[in-house]
């Protein structure tokens, strides 16, 4: 039996969809990733970029995302497959659904790993475990953490447990439920430590850092890291937001709550800065990103400080809780579809992905210490999840969606469900078609390194190749749109 015939739950409150998807976007991303490219690629003229990254990929991937969900009211394959043969369309393009499904589950099998740091250093922080380490010492406990299987195992096992355990209790005593109160608690307590790094002594330099324009440091390779870091932290083409946007009421505009979302995640992570980066320069250290950043230099810099202790333990509560609300969206996807399909209850499905997640992640998680050498082509199974899932999975699965949307699909379907103004459906449509496509063609050029792209010299290029296959794409569309179609 399926429960297809039964009206689609829906997010409760007026606020359910956006703080859940602002909750999936911001995540590690945000706080290891976002400051420190800011401060190396050029402060304030890398910010501008970025949000031209956003307006020009992200919001209308973004949107397509949440109108395929909303239109098709099922996990990303159900939902795509009911969109596109609404359309006359056939349905293996629901391959598109089952990449992105697949996308979130890899993710997030590394994912568990990753929060399970940063479970184990609230811990070591409450404990005290980390008290009088220096420098040496930071990196011994890092490397230690991870050496020993049963401990490292321990912590990603207690992330996939509280995942599934909110996944499991549904759409809106689980997820919603619980980032109602954690988006808002995270906000609360990076005010706090924004407030702490206030009066650290390394406020004005970290603003500098952060904000001053510098143009001349914002290289092509900066660029280029905005515009994957836009797909990324929005947590694009990995099911999490179609899967989210399929519990979207009707009356609610996807424009409207994409750009809500775009803005929350982008103010949580410059707001991630400077809660960071003011605490390490008042330390005199130097700035970096990753799980250095988090891990070793941040504890080090909270500990020589006044009530340091007290204000780490609310940093790793803050970033648990961003780890947490983001590997709860990147499961929904195969729960959701466990429950539409195999007729079982949302609790027996979220705890059998809950097994299978917790074997291949501990598969990731062994690429630390038992599984060291186990390698192929270079790569531990850790990497090849993270490789694979950022630089092939969600770039294509992202092009596949935006040029159905553009291309093949009836443009009925998206007029309906975007519900825009005449000019902005023509504005969305034209992103949809050419520029998000070439932004995404860009990504994958770099990432597989086929070709060096100089910004600096190159961008005049790159507008006019956006100009040509424009004019191409609206000469040949009808046919296009039969050929692709066949
Ligand atoms: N957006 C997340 C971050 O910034 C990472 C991410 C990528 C993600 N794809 C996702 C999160 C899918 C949830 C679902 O850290």
């Amino acid at each position: 039996m399926t429960t297809e015939q039964q009206p689609r739950v829906q997010w409760l409150g007026r606020w359910g969809f956006v703080l859940a998807a602002t909750g999936s976007a911001v995540g590690l991303g945000n706080i290891w990733k976002f400051p420190y490219m800011t401060g190396e690629y050029g402060g304030g003229a890398f910010v501008l970029v970025y949000l031209v990254c956003i307006l020009a990929v992200g919001v209308p991937v973004m949107m397509t995302e949440i109108a395929f969900g909303r239109r098709g009211r099922g996990s990303p394959i159900d939902a795509v497959r009911r969109v596109v043969t609404e359309s006359g369309r056939s349905s293996a393009w629901s391959i598109l659904g089952w990449m992105a499904m697949l996308c979130g589950f890899m993710i997030l099998s590394f994912y568990v790993v990753v929060a399970g740091w940063s479970f184990s250093y609230l811990w070591k922080m409450l404990s005290g475990g980390l008290n009088g380490s220096g420098v040496d010492d930071m990196v011994a406990i890092f490397v230690a953490n991870n050496e020993n299987p049963f401990n490292l195992g321990f912590w990603s096992t207690l992330v996939t447990l509280a995942t599934m355990l909110i996944v499991g209790k549904g759409v809106q005593a689980g997820i919603e439920k619980s980032v109602s109160w954690m988006m808002p608690g995270m906000v609360v307590m990076l005010l706090i430590l924004i407030g702490y790094g206030v009066f650290s002594g390394g406020f004005g330099e970290a603003w500098r850092f952060l904000f001053s324009f510098k143009t001349g440091s914002l290289s092509s390779e900066g660029m280029l890291a905005a515009l994957g870091h836009a797909f990324f932290t929005l947590s694009l083409a990995s099911g999490a937001i179609l899967t989210y946007g399929s519990y979207l009421p009707v009356r609610s505009s996807i424009a409207r709550t994409t750009f809500g979302v775009a803005i929350a995640d982008t103010l949580v992570a410059l707001m991630a800065g400077l809660a960071i980066f003011p605490v390490i320069f008042a330390n005199g250290m130097s700035p970096e990103g990753g799980p250095g950043l988090l891990f070793m230099s941040l504890p080090l810099a909270f500990q020589a400080m006044p009530l340091g202790t007290l204000f780490g333990i609310l940093f790793f509560v803050m970033l648990s809780m961003a780890a947490l609300t983001s590997s709860i969206s990147m499961v929904e996807a195969t729960v959701s579809w466990l429950v539409d399909n195999k007729g079982i209850t949302r609790r027996t499905a979220a705890w059998g992905t809950g097994i299978v997640l917790w074997l291949v992640s501990t598969l990731a998680m062994l690429s630390f210490n038992l599984g060291a050498d186990w390698t192929l082509a270079g790569r531990h199974f850790f990497d090849w999840l993270d490789y694979l899932t950022s630089r092939w999975m969600m770039p294509l699965g992202g092009l596949g969606m935006v040029l159905l949307a553009g291309f093949v699909l009836k443009s009925e379907s998206f007029r309906e469900e975007l519900g825009l103004a005449p000019y902005w459906h023509a504005l969305w449509l034209f992103m949809v078609r050419y520029v998000s496509p070439l932004g995404i063609l860009v990504i994958f050029v770099d990432a597989l390194g086929i070709a060096r792209l100089e910004f600096g010299v190159h961008w005049p290029w790159l507008l006019a190749v956006l100009a040509v296959i424009t004019l191409i794409g609206e000469l040949l569309s009808p046919r296009l749109r039969r050929t692709l179609a066949s």
